[in-house]
């Protein structure tokens, strides 16, 4: 998996650095679809880079990227990219952001890379053979007390036109009186699952991008990942559950009262 790898790390930081330079500076900010889902000019230059370094040694790969959408190839192997996950605090000079890279093999994540370069913190994981941050290994929390679990979040940004029922279920995980952030980067919120940082992460309606090179991290980092109901997860899932395995079971009981 060398040349993977290599890639990916190049592609990885070529991404970072262009964050790095704009963080905070001028650029052009635009939104989606939704008042709130911000796009800007930053995050099509790190995925123009992160592609062209990608192309550059396997241009016969598929690529998913979240702003460009799918350049579909007949490979068994898929990028997914997010070029930047948490634009809206990039965009309001909050360094909780971050590039998030996976690699997909005949449909299973093989790498994943998630770099915040404000935080100079590179974290990646290789299927089979553990996470690190910046170099070192790395694993999921050991708390098995769900009472003292300490949580993160994120809500879909058109989360009213579901039901009521992303905030019920944070309204449940609140009453059971558990510490729960919201961080604003699905990418960075797994990986500091993965690290030990957050006991558990949850949300709904993320897309593969937000997900891919996370859910290998907590995966290699000795975490579990599954769907809210504890069935086997897959990162096209609308359902996202993240712990460290030793809280899982409570989290599943939680948000599946109703
Ligand atoms: C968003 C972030 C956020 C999550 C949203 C995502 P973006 O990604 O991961 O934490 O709550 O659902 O869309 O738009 O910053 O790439
Ligand atoms: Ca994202
Ligand atoms: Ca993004």
């Amino acid at each position: 998996m060398t040349g993977l790898k290599e890639v990916l790390l190049e592609a990885t930081k070529e991404a970072g650095r262009i964050i790095l330079q704009y963080f905070d500076g001028v650029f052009k900010i635009d939104h989606k679809e939704g008042i709130n889902n911000l796009v800007t000019e930053v995050d099509k230059l790190a995925e123009t880079r992160i592609i062209e370094v990608i192309r550059a040694t396997y241009p016969k790969h598929s690529i998913i990227s979240e702003e460009i959408g799918e350049l579909m190839k007949p490979s068994d192997y898929k990028w997914i990219i997010d070029p930047i996950d948490g634009t809206v605090n990039f965009a309001h000079g909050v360094p909780i952001c971050c590039v998030s890279i996976g690699l997909m093999h005949e449909d299973k994540l093989i790498l994943g890379a998630v770099y915040n370069p404000m935080m100079n913190e590179l974290f990646v994981a290789e299927k089979g053979k553990g996470a690190t941050l910046n170099g070192n290994p790395i694993s999921v929390s050991s708390n098995a007390n769900f009472k003292t679990a300490f949580m993160v979040t994120g809500f879909p940004y058109n989360w009213s036109q579901y039901t009521e029922h992303p905030i019920k279920v944070f309204e449940r995980i609140v009453l059971e009186g558990l510490p729960v952030r919201r961080l604003g980067s699905a990418a960075i919120d797994l990986c500091w699952v993965a690290c030990g940082r957050f006991d558990g992460f949850w949300e709904y309606n993320l897309q593969p991008w937000d997900c891919a090179a996370g859910y290998l991290m907590v995966e290699e980092a000795g975490g579990r990942v599954t769907d809210f109901s504890g069935k086997a997860y897959d990162v096209f899932d609308k359902e996202t559950l993240a712990t460290n395995g030793k809280i899982h079971d409570d989290m599943i009981r939680v948000i599946g009262k109703r």
